[in-house]
């Protein structure tokens, strides 16, 4: 497989490193800023010796060498500084995202393209638009990265090993995300039997807010560690055509009653891109939260074209 991360700054080059070591197939490392992929593909060169990886990486500022990829992970694109939104990102974001996709996807016609750059759901809807692609071939990355959170947070206040922790959220990336409890496990046994109420409201409030919290100890810049480990499991579950469900911002066609819209929930990945949306027995409360966060995320790609 060839997969292009189209951004080297934080996310971009832990996603690619983290590629390598997988041996996932041949990297392809771009950014607009002159040496910068180059240095980095030439230093994670370096350590394939030690770590015992193919050292198959390019680091490039040219599209051409982009061409022929089966996969494109776009992370380029302005990160939050502290007291910022997600939503502060869009104007600046949005210009950037287009070029991208003018530039990688003449190249790539039948790529599958995985965005992470933010706000992660308008971005993902302008990817689409842009490129034309199937929407099967276009989704982001925000609700694996959501949900390994809200595991770590629950594993914290449990004592229990962050993997013996299942969780998903939906909705959006931001305030309109959806903590599901009844679907929540620790060690098989149902999340809601272990803390009460407010605790699990703090759980899921401290999820919705993860991102800022890490922006706002680091003081410039934001999270790349989960981001990109998070990017990495989609990655390998196309690469690897496991299927596996992940929350993905996916486009709707009438799941949960939502319509032509990006939106957080369950999917199946492989080799095609998104193979199926998987439909959750959600309650009331649960179902209406997740349309009122496609509608908000429909309101905001409204926007996009004022812009
Ligand atoms: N979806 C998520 O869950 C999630 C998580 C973390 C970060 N993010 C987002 O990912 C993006 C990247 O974050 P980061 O920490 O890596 O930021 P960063 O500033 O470290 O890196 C961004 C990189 O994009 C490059 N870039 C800018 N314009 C470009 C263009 N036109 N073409 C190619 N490259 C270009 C920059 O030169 C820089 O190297 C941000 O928008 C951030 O908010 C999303």
């Amino acid at each position: 497989m060839k997969i292009t991360v189209v951004g080297s700054g934080f996310v971009g080059q832990t996603t690619a490193m983290r590629m390598l070591e997988k041996g996932f197939g041949s990297v392809v490392l771009i950014d607009i800023v002159e040496g910068k992929p180059q240095g980095l593909a030439l230093d994670m060169k370096e350590a394939a010796p030690v770590e015992g990886y193919d050292p198959t990486i390019v680091g490039t500022n040219d599209y051409a060498d982009t061409a022929g990829s089966d996969i494109v992970v776009i992370t380029a694109g302005f990160p939050r500084q502290p007291g910022m939104s997600r939503m502060d990102l869009l104007g600046k974001n949005a210009a950037i995202m287009s070029s991208v996709i003018e530039s990688v996807t003449p190249g790539s016609p039948g790529a599958i393209v995985i965005v992470v750059s933010n706000p992660l759901d308008e971005m993902t809807y302008l990817a689409a638009e842009v490129s034309g692609f199937p929407k099967e071939r276009v989704f982001g990355m925000a609700g694996v990265l959501d949900s390994a959170r809200l595991r770590y947070f629950i594993s914290e206040i449990t004592g229990a090993r962050p993997s013996d922790v299942e969780a998903m959220t939906l909705g959006s990336h931001g305030d309109a995300m959806i903590a599901l409890p009844r679907h929540a496990t620790v060690a098989g046994k149902p999340l809601p039997e272990l803390v009460d109420e407010a605790a699990l409201e703090q759980l899921f409030q401290r999820t919705r807010d993860g991102g800022a919290e890490i922006v706002a100890l680091l003081k410039s810049g934001s999270a790349y560690y989960a981001p990109s480990a998070s990017v990495v499991a989609m990655v390998e579950a196309i690469v690897n055509d496991t299927h596996a469900t992940l929350p993905v911002c996916a486009w709707a066609t009438g799941q949960y009653g939502i319509d032509d819209v990006y939106v957080g929930v369950p999917a199946k990945l492989g080799r095609r891109g998104i193979e199926e949306i998987v439909e959750l027995d959600l309650n009331d409360d649960e179902l209406a939260a997740l349309r009122e966060a496609a509608e908000g995320i429909r309101a905001k790609c409204a926007d996009l074209e004022k812009l």
